[in-house]
């Protein structure tokens, strides 16, 4: 630095107000910037690395499971689901995404509501009976399948089978409710379930290989989902059909050095990502140890398969199948599978930072 900076004390003599001018400011709600700078990016404390281990997460959802139906919850989302919390931040995982575990018994209903936060699915326990209503959908759960909630459309959970269903719901809550403050987006369908009005497979088909006449990328040319503008239509993406795409981009190309062989769901009304505007995700499969990197978003994760460790600014995530963890931004981090191969579920905030052309990232060896 060319010139010393003032200490605090000879800034405010240097810059010391008249009465008059003090009484002005306060008596209008004006403050000088020099006095409130210090202020801004500290409302919140700098996110830290955690990780929750699948056999506490399971602990606590058969503890919740057995001690309160779905239907005894007050009125609100009227979700049974544990929240992983994370310490440094307060009421959710971190502060701009949120995971939660959510279980509903056999011949339960998780009735209807909508919202304007995104939000999806990943299942941990299902099956075909498992059903995810979704824009007038039944969507089956099989294990490890996706299914997306376009913002403001009905949706209400019901378990058909015999088990207890469990899944990932990953909203961008945080960032709608907390930073944005866009509190009235939520509503509570007349009756516990929507009326199924759609065929099994109506809204994939729509989105798959054809699409009506007039349905394109044009903006003022809607989708076959009529529901609010540029949502991400109802989807399911199958796990078996993810994990089929994994394997020939195993088999026939180079992995990514920081994220392994690595595909990312796509939008299915732009064929491409992100899958929302706020939140990216994408299916990892590591062969080996990744190199090290850092950028200025956040990184949440589920494991799918395997085990290993997650090395964030030296400390040892390890983690085994069904685990949860987040990487906090600007910590420098890489993943090591600890046997032959794992394979992760990859949550992230860049759409948002790559909207504001924000987004960073950089290699400590580079
Ligand atoms: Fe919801
Ligand atoms: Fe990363």
């Amino acid at each position: 630095m060319s010139q010393t900076e003032p200490d605090e004390q000879e800034l405010e003599e240097q810059l010391e107000l008249s009465t008059d001018t003090r009484g002005i400011l306060e008596r209008h709600n004006l403050r000088p910037l020099w006095e409130v700078e210090d202020d801004f990016g500290n409302t919140i404390d700098d996110l830290e690395a955690d990780i929750w281990k699948w056999e506490d997460i399971q602990a606590a959802i058969d503890g919740v499971e057995d001690d309160v139906p779905i239907a005894d919850l007050p009125p609100g989302f009227q979700r049974r689901v544990a929240v992983p919390i994370n310490a440094s931040f307060g009421n959710a995982i971190s502060n701009t995404i949120y995971v939660g575990v959510q279980t509903v018994s056999p011949g339960e209903t998780a009735p209807a509501h909508r919202h304007g936060a995104n939000a999806l699915r990943f299942t941990i326990d299902g099956s075909e009976d498992m059903k995810t209503v979704v824009a007038g959908e039944e969507f089956p759960m099989a294990d490890n399948d996706l299914i997306t909630t376009p913002q403001w459309e009905w949706h209400d959970h019901v378990n058909d089978s015999d088990e207890t269903a469990a899944w990932l719901d990953v909203l961008d809550l945080p960032l709608v409710l907390d930073s944005l403050n866009a509190r009235n987006t939520f509503e509570n369908h007349e009756l516990e379930r929507q009326p199924v009005t759609k065929t099994q497979g109506y809204w994939g088909s729509q989105y798959g290989q054809g699409r009506p006449e007039g349905a394109s990328k044009d903006k003022d040319i809607p989708g076959p989902f009529e529901g609010i503008r540029e949502a991400t239509p109802p989807h399911r993406f199958k796990w078996s059909e993810m994990l089929k795409s994994l394997r020939q981009r195993a088999e026939n190309a180079n992995p990514d050095p920081y994220d392994g062989y690595s595909l990312s769901y796509v939008n299915p009304a732009t064929g491409s990502p992100p899958l929302f505007p706020t939140m990216s995700f994408r299916a990892q499969l590591l062969q080996e140890a990744t190199d090290e990197h850092f950028h200025n978003t956040t990184e949440v994760y589920f494991v799918v398969e395997g085990e290993g460790a997650t090395h964030v600014d030296g400390e040892a995530l390890e983690w085994g199948e069904r685990d949860i963890f987040v990487v906090p931004p600007d910590a420098t981090h890489h993943h090591e599978p600890e046997d032959e191969e794992a394979i992760l579920l990859g949550m992230t905030d860049r759409p948002v930072f790559e909207a504001m052309n924000f987004y960073a990232e950089a290699s400590p060896s580079s």
